[in-house]
């Protein structure tokens, strides 16, 4: 090889490990390759000499032009693979290293009950309704067989608003019983809804706040029977508190709206608190089959269409299932309760969980 190329090569070679970036890298290859290309100007530069010369340097500079190529291209890949290198090396993950603590909050129990109750009545064909908190007394009282003067109106402790919506008055709710009025007017029967939410009455202390949940819950079908009300509701205590095994009694009492109506008492141990055996009873939810005065208030004809309701305390069943002595803390807020009596909210709410 003469002199020149041998030289064009060795600088190539140079320049080539001096091109530490894809940019210093192009410089080279378009300063030796390229048109205005230092190989290309020799190739240029074959036609002034003698043809036996060209021959010679011309096989040469073809050579040249191959090596050249071939390391170029070899830097590329070599680049690339460093560049590929550093990349993985700044992405790497040291998992040795201890986890930074990730607050995650907490499910508050009452939403935690509130959301299995709709597991459990959902996968019996419920879906979950809502009512008003701000409603009129219609709704809380006179469609539901509790006429103005009629004594339960007495036991309600109500808020009582100014104003008026439909020329009636306007009062916190403090029953979630409205939901079976909106459901019945809003949709056409068979239904099945329960109704979580929030009930106002004037009455605080350890047991009673002023806001409190309850849960409603309503079926209207043909030849609906005591026996549905019974199998669903033995069905759905059992599974809420995890044991197949409560104990549940059906009492007969008196709610206006309900006929013939029933308090539910599920078996416990008076002095443990456990539930389940114990040989002692808690009363836990009201129920009884739709009155046909309700049914008739909302427009539906009594010998068609029968149903049963209930309602109960969502507060009350969330202290005796999670062992809470105390109703205040739910609306106080406290950090530490919700830590500890909240649930991760990581971990769904599972259908008859931890069944016994
Ligand atoms: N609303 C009643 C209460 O607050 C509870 C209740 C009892 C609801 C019987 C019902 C029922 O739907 O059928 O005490």
């Amino acid at each position: 090889m003469t002199d020149d190329l041998q030289a064009l090569r060795d600088e190539t070679e140079a320049a080539l490990a001096g091109a530490t970036d894809l940019r210093a890298w192009d410089a080279v290859r378009v300063g030796t390759l390229g048109k205005q290309g230092r190989l290309t100007g020799l190739l240029k530069e074959l036609g002034k000499v003698s043809p036996e010369e060209r021959r010679t340097r011309g096989a040469r500079l073809n050579q040249l032009k191959d090596e050249l190529t071939a390391l170029i291209e070899t830097h590329r890949t070599s680049l690339d693979a460093a560049a590929l290198q550093a990349r993985l090396a700044g992405e790497r993950i040291d998992v040795t290293l201890p986890p930074l603590p990730h607050p995650i909050g907490a499910i508050h129990p009452l939403t935690r009950t509130m959301e299995e109750m709709a597991a459990i009545f959902g996968a019996m064909g419920f879906t979950v309704g809502e009512g008003l908190d701000v409603q009129t007394d219609w709704f809380n009282f006179g469609a539901l067989n509790i006429p103005a003067h009629h004594p339960a109106r007495a036991d309600h402790d109500t808020f009582y608003l100014p104003g008026a919506r439909d020329g009636r008055p306007l009062l916190l709710r403090t029953q979630t019983s409205d939901v079976q009025i909106i459901s019945m007017l809003s949709q056409p029967p068979p239904l099945r809804v329960i109704a979580p939410g929030r009930v106002y009455r004037a009455d605080h202390d350890a047991t009673h706040s002023p806001v409190f949940h309850q849960c409603e819950g309503l079926v209207i079908d043909q030849g609906i029977t005591l026996g549905h009300l019974k199998g669903c509701l033995t069905d759905f205590l059992r599974a809420f508190f995890g044991i197949a095994t409560l104990p549940v009694r059906f009492r007969s009492s008196y709610f206006p709206f309900t006929e013939p109506s029933m308090e539910v008492d599920i078996g416990w141990n008076r002095r443990t608190g456990d539930l389940g055996a114990g040989g002692d009873w808690l009363e836990i939810l009201g129920s009884g089959m739709v009155h046909p005065r309700v049914l008739a208030n909302v427009g539906l004809d009594p010998r068609v269409w029968q149903g049963f309701a209930f309602g109960m305390g969502v507060d009350r069943v969330t202290m005796l299932k999670h062992g809470i002595p105390d109703l205040r803390p739910f609306y106080e807020s406290d950090m530490r309760w919700l830590r500890h009596y909240g649930f991760n909210p990581l971990q769904p709410v599972a259908l008859h969980e931890g069944m016994a």
